[in-house]
């Protein structure tokens, strides 16, 4: 048995623009979904997310490349003939149909038998948690209600592999959250591989085993959610995942040496070999700063801008010396040191040598998320 359910070699895919000119959508995409797997592809409106889903379930034809799913070549395979379902971002529904119907409308098609039909349809409606409203139409429902429909006639099939473009994105913080638990169980039960597409990226940290980021049609990095935070391919990863303190300099004797005259301190882990001379950025995530670690900690010396409370933590924006703009995320229990900065609006950022990652310039960076 293959153990990747989805696999894109070299998937390429331009489009002509009506104003004139090309985009690139897909820009050779190498990539392997791994059976049983959640992989989330994460990245900024129009980076390709949509195009890479459409390529899979078939309704985008390649320029170049292969896609196969579950072993099989399906490049040219059309898409009803795949075995994929897809819950698209515009998750039209058959209007004229009730929601017992649209949900239902698979095991319809696929002749599954009526006593069947209705316990996986009731099945499908309460884990959405639609139980109750099956005789409803579409347009009598709000748009999160026909989004989590749309969601129910995608998992009531069983597909082997699911294709969520944004499936989420209508629902309320809560309900959001509810049913990302309920799609991670879902997932486990039934042994379905998951395409999950989002723009919110706590909650690809937070559902998915890994995370492929897109950029411009292209991965920038594909890894764990915990590899992808702490220790970012590149300054676009670094800055478009979480809040980030970017210093780009030369590396020598255990310091970063940024142009403006700021120095961070490295540790001297075996992992880091040192390229002397060499242009790198160094990365401290905001979490990373404290306002009172240890006298002989390496720290910043800032004036503090603006000090934002956030419930469990605080925020706190200020400028370095040569006007470098930082932020440290500061937990509440350290409430006394943040009076302390605001009375006095100065501040000495103390880090962890180990906690500063390098972003090595290997090749171009793509920009960093201003
Ligand atoms: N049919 C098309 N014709 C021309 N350009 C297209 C077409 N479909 C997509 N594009 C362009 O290709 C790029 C990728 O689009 P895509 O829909 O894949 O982005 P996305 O990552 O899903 O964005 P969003 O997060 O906004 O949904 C965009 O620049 C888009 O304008
Ligand atoms: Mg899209």
């Amino acid at each position: 048995m293959q153990d990747s359910i989805v696999k894109l070699s070299k998937a390429s895919k331009t489009f002509a623009l009506p104003e004139g000119g090309t985009i690139t959508a897909l820009g050779g995409i190498d990539l392997e979904v791994r059976r049983n797997e959640f992989l989330t592809l994460l990245g900024p409106s129009g980076c390709g997310k949509t195009t890479l889903l459409h390529a899979i379930s078939g309704f985008v034809d390649l320029d170049a490349g292969r896609i196969f799913v579950d072993g099989e070549d399906v490049t040219q395979t059309p898409p009803h003939r795949r075995p994929v379902n897809t819950v698209f971002q515009n998750y039209a529904l058959f209007p004229h149909m009730s929601v017992g119907d649209n949900t239902g409308y698979a095991l319809d098609v696929a002749r599954v038998n009526r006593a069947e039909r209705q316990e996986r349809v009731a099945a499908a409606l309460r884990m959405v948690g639609l139980e109750g409203l099956e005789n409803r139409r579409p347009r009598q429902l709000s748009g999160g209600q026909q989004q989590r429909v749309a969601l129910a006639r995608a998992i009531v099939a069983r597909p082997k592999l699911l294709l969520l473009d944004e499936p989420l994105s209508a629902l309320d913080r809560n309900l959001r959250q509810a049913m990302q638990i309920e799609l991670k169980t879902l997932q486990h039960e039934l042994g379905i591989s998951f395409m999950f597409v989002t723009h919110d990226q706590e909650e690809a940290l937070t559902m998915s085993d890994r995370v492929a980021v897109l950029h411009g049609g292209v991965i920038q990095q594909l890894d764990t959610p915990r590899q992808i935070y702490n220790h970012p391919a590149n300054t676009f990863v670094a800055t478009f995942i979480g809040a980030s303190n970017l210093f780009e300099g030369r590396q020598c004797s255990g310091v970063v040496a940024t142009e403006d005259g700021e120095v961070v301190r490295l540790d001297d882990a075996p992992a880091r070999p040192a390229v002397q001379g060499g242009t790198v950025t160094a990365m401290i995530r905001p979490e990373q700063f404290s306002l009172d670690g240890p006298r002989d900690a390496p720290g910043l010396e800032i004036t503090v801008d603006q000090v934002v409370f956030v419930g469990a933590s605080f925020e706190v924006l200020g400028r370095t010396r040569s006007g470098r703009k930082l932020m440290a995320q500061v937990p509440a229990s350290q409430q006394a040191a943040v009076a302390l900065v605001e009375q006095q609006r100065r501040a000495r950022l103390t880090y962890d040598p180990a906690a500063v990652h390098l972003i090595r310039h290997s090749g171009p960076q793509p920009a960093a998320v201003p």
